[in-house]
């Protein structure tokens, strides 16, 4: 149950940022980053493979990596909580920013949606950064059909940049919402994680929904503990 000054400032609320992580796609079934990694990749963590240098080291073993990834993804289907920001959109100015790379709150009919770290589903080359929408399959991984280097996800590895100008189009959106929602992220990986202390100078009244404390728990106006396909639809009442 909310209390009754969130519900207050929900229903009054105007402009709204929301702010996702992997704990948002955790109810349709698709592994947080921090979770344990199973099967073939139990022995590797996630952050020894989304690098530039582990692609450079071993590219099948990082696209196939990829591959697998997809085709999860491809599997699950969008939970209550997609849909309800989705939802949140049609009755209020939404700027929705996730750090995922799943493209469920598309697919849950999300149109303002900014992908701060990438798009799994979109490929692009190695050396030049084009997006390529087709190759062969001959070679794993595939060759770009323009210079011959190597194919990869057009994902946010780390150690590399963010695409020009998300993170001042999201503080823009920042400083007009009343409200800022940061949602199923750990709060570990800069620059995204200052997003929710950015809100929080900026004046928004900022809650954060997640099932386990994080940095940010401290400094919300209002921390929820539990699952966020629990908790959204309740937000979609109030307003
Ligand atoms: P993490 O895996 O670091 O964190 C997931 C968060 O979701 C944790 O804080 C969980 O407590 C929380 N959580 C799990 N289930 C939940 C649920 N049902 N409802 C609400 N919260 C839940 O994922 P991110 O913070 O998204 O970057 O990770 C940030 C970035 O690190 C990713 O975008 C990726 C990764 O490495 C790149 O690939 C560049």
């Amino acid at each position: 149950m909310l209390d009754k000054a969130l519900i207050q400032k929900l229903r009054e609320s105007k402009s709204i940022v929301v702010f996702t992580g992997a704990g948002i796609s955790a109810e349709s079934g698709v592994p947080t980053f921090r979770d344990a990694q199973t099967g073939l990749w139990a022995n590797f963590k996630a952050e020894e493979l989304a690098t530039r240098a582990a692609f450079r080291k071993n590219p099948k073993m990082v696209w196939e990596w990829y591959a697998m990834r997809r085709a999860m993804i491809l599997d699950v289907k969008p939970n209550a909580g997609h849909y309800a920001i989705a939802e949140m959109e049609k009755r209020r100015d939404v700027l929705l920013v996730t750090q995922n790379v799943d493209s469920l709150h598309s697919v849950a009919g999300s149109k303002s949606v900014l992908e701060l770290h990438g798009n799994i589903f979109r490929t692009k080359c190695f050396m030049n950064n084009e997006i390529i929408d087709s190759w062969s399959d001959e070679e794993i991984p595939p060759r770009c059909p323009n210079c011959g280097s190597h194919l990869r996800p057009d994902v946010v590895w780390f150690g590399e940049d963010l695409s020009d100008g998300a993170i001042s189009k999201t503080e823009e959106a920042i400083d007009r919402c009343d409200i800022f929602i940061t949602i199923g992220t750990s709060g570990l990986v800069y620059p995204a994680a200052e997003l929710p202390f950015y809100a929080r100078k900026a004046g928004a009244f900022t809650i954060e929904i997640n099932t386990e404390p994080t940095p940010f728990s401290d400094y919300a106006s209002c921390s929820l503990r539990g699952k966020s396909g629990e908790i959204l639809p309740q937000f979609l009442s109030a307003m």
